[in-house]
């Protein structure tokens, strides 16, 4: 999904948003700097650069000459803002950290004004984000963190731009991993599979020595279900029932085309699992869903359809996707990370159910331990889910997740050098493929 690049050579660099400034654009772009404003009732910011002083600039803030005023904030916020934001601030809840890679490219794009409008955390929801970037795309974030601060999203109280895990991670709740490499032209699989895979350790790494020890994990960038089990096996004092690979995406794809199928609105299309691999094995489940609470195949009475066309449909639109846009999707990724965030925590409605890519440990289905499978969850809210037991199989569907469960084990076997499980050996099936290659 995701096409951001990373570079693993970090330097310090923050921005602090709502008091962005001309100060903290030029102290990060020029000299990588870091920009730490104390918290609200103390009377000072820091700043640590590493550059000699003269090659500071001096700040232009508002205020700036009287030392009290300085540390709290910068331009705009400060004029036009913060006294009905005091107010605000009175109902709402603990601010959130969230963390976001491959944050200056689309996805992150459609989503970080998602995040910090509130459309997903909810409206007393403060946040601050902290967006991780690469070297080569540090000016585009910058680009982004001014965008945000020109939103002037009450919400918003900090936004951190860095291409520093170590930092970027730190005490963050939740984690969003978009940021991978595109599989360049005449690269094998397992050429992919490495270089994110090398990524995602790294960023695994980071997390299980900086993050909130509850951080939950939902990975994006592909092959994004075995970047998560890298992620996971890397952050061992992080419970792995917190990484999630987005299948959301793929669910909603589904549901989609269950909808147009029947001649219904989406809406009314229910229970609709996502099984395996975001890849063109994945398992789009037509024998549990529902729609208008009856099994589909007492609606759709074309099973000829529902095997052929719906599941390949669905297993290959992201490729449809690139060859219509010359890109990946991005729009409705963002959209279906924010689906699978509010999923996590609000209650799932009754008999209902949602899809993500999770850690088979313990799973009632008989799928294989130890790898990310989309498997049909629900959760009360609280940011923690529970597998669903009452689904049914049938043969075709028991043959299909046995594909894509054989396609998962041989990603895994392909970066056991990243899982600590060895020397990895490559053997995947040949028709191995992300949504979108076609
Ligand atoms: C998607 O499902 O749209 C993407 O994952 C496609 C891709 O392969 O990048």
């Amino acid at each position: 999904m995701a096409v951001a690049e990373l570079s693993p050579s970090y330097t310090k660099t923050h921005l602090h948003s709502s008091q962005l400034s001309f100060l903290s654009t030029r102290l990060a772009s020029n000299s990588r700097c870091t920009f730490r404003p104390l918290p609200r009732t103390r009377k000072a910011a820091t700043i640590s650069c590493s550059v000699a002083p003269n090659q500071v600039q001096a700040p232009a803030a508002v205020g700036a000459e009287d030392p009290k005023n300085k540390p709290e904030c910068f331009g705009v916020f400060c004029l036009t803002y913060d006294l009905k934001a005091e107010e605000e601030t009175k109902s709402w809840k603990k601010l959130i950290n969230i963390a976001v890679s491959g944050a200056a490219g689309m996805i992150s794009n459609h989503l970080l004004f998602k995040l910090a409008s509130g459309q997903v955390f909810g409206p007393d929801q403060p946040i601050a984000l902290k967006l991780l970037g690469s070297e080569r795309s540090f000016e585009a974030l910058e680009g982004v963190a001014m965008e945000l601060e020109d939103s002037l999203f009450p919400l918003l109280r900090e936004v951190i731009i860095s291409i520093n895990p170590y930092e970027v991670f730190q005490d963050v709740e939740w984690a969003l991993l978009i940021g991978a490499k595109p599989r360049g032209p005449g690269m094998e699989r397992a050429g992919l599979l490495d270089i994110n895979g090398q990524i995602f350790a790294e960023q695994g790494k980071a997390l299980n020595a900086v993050a909130s020890r509850n951080v939950k994990v939902i990975v994006v960038g592909n092959p994004c279900n075995t970047n998560a089990l890298i992620c996971l096996k890397n952050a061992p004092n992080i419970p792995p029932k917190n990484f999630h690979a987005l299948t959301r995406l793929d669910e909603n794809r589904a549901k989609c085309q269950l909808a147009l199928k029947a001649g219904v609105f989406y809406d009314q299309v229910s229970n609709a699992t996502i099984w395996g691999n975001h890849s063109t094995t994945q398992v789009p489940d037509f024998l549990n869903a529902r729609i208008n609470g009856l099994s589909v195949k007492e609606v759709i009475k074309d099973q000829k359809w529902l095997e052929e066309e719906f599941t390949e449909k669905v297993q290959k639109r992201g490729g449809v996707l690139i060859k219509k846009w010359g890109r990946s999707s991005a729009a409705s990724t963002a959209v279906s990370i924010a689906d699978a965030i509010r999923s996590l925590i609000t209650p799932t409605p009754e008999g209902d159910w949602f899809s993500s890519g999770v850690y088979t440990n313990g799973n009632p289905y008989g799928v294989a331990e130890d790898i990310i499978f989309s498997m049909p969850c629900r959760s009360k809210g609280d940011g923690d889910y529970e597998l669903v037991k009452d689904v049914i199989f049938d043969d075709y569907l028991l043959k299909r997740i046995t594909k894509t469960e054989a396609e998962l084990l041989a990603e895994k076997r392909c970066v056991a050098h990243l899982t600590g499980e060895g020397i990895a050996f490559c053997d995947l099936p040949e028709d191995t493929m992300l949504p979108g290659e076609m």
